[in-house]
């Protein structure tokens, strides 16, 4: 498939998602040790994503100029109420959050997660200056039915309804293919750029040359083996990782096969 006309070539951005790992004490360590080794990278965007309790302790580690930004896994919409076991955007930013995962396959599996709260919580996102990562992707047996661009085309549809196109800069998209999460079953670098030309031919539809500039990263079993022929493909903008990211040398590889070659691009 012949890539999307690019009008913005967006600077590449690798977040880890730790999940469910690391206590707060874990998390200082890996912190402390992934900081050691990406203090010098330049020309690419960071994000750690690690579990709520260990965002306090994440924040403190990297300090308040740190090349590495701080994400979160997961928001509700609401500002504040009697939403119990639920975390708002006003409480994120106080610990210098400034990116959030929506929508992963995890929660919309496990947790009931649907695009219209997705979509109700990037735009909330957005207004407390938080950067939304929407994820999107296929089951196995949709991908097999040959559903994939339907499905993916329409969780993108419901999941940005509304969202406001004056802040699309902020917005990031991640394409994960469920069966290529934690199964060690990574696409083929075919098989993601296509669905990401697919993608990026969507959002241009939607919001107009502008949409060319959104990050839309891969993830789904994205290793230092595999990371730089996926970044390779002209629509794939960086990574989601999760394993790995929990790894601080092989988290460091990624960055590096992430990291544009001629770094004028994104200076
Ligand atoms: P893995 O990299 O462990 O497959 O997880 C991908 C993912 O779900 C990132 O959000």
């Amino acid at each position: 498939m012949t890539p999307s006309k690019k009008v913005i070539t967006p600077r590449p951005l690798v977040v880890g998602n730790w999940k469910m790992h690391k206590t707060a004490s874990d998390t200082r360590d890996l912190t402390q040790d992934i900081v050691k080794r990406v203090e010098r990278v330049a020309n690419i965007d960071m994000v750690i994503c690690p579990p709520f309790t260990s965002l306090p302790a994440a924040h403190e580690t990297l300090g308040r100029h740190s090349v590495i930004a701080l994400g979160a896994q997961n928001m509700h919409a609401a500002k504040e109420g009697a939403f119990t076991g639920e975390i708002s955007g006003p409480m994120l930013r106080e610990f210098g959050v400034r990116y959030v995962i929506l929508g992963h396959s995890e929660r919309r599996q496990f947790d009931n997660e649907t695009s219209e709260k997705v979509a109700a919580k990037a735009i909330s996102a957005v207004g407390y200056h938080l950067r939304p990562i929407v994820c999107v992707g296929e089951t196995l047996t949709q991908r097999e039915a040959d559903e994939t661009t339907a499905v993916v085309e329409s969780q993108i549809r419901s999941s940005l309804s509304g969202f406001p196109s004056e802040q699309i800069d902020e917005l990031v998209v991640a394409y994960e293919p469920v069966w290529a999460i934690g199964t060690g079953k990574v696409a083929t670098p075919r098989q993601a750029g296509e669905v990401h030309t697919k993608i990026r031919k969507l959002l241009i539809k939607i919001f107009g040359p502008k949409g060319s500039g959104i990050r839309i990263l891969y993830g789904g079993s994205v290793k230092p083996e595999n990371a730089a022929a996926l970044m390779a493909e002209p629509d794939i903008d960086g990574a989601l990782v999760g394993g790995a990211s929990l790894d601080a040398r092989a988290f460091f590889d990624i960055i590096e096969a992430a990291r544009p070659t001629r770094a004028s691009e994104h200076d």
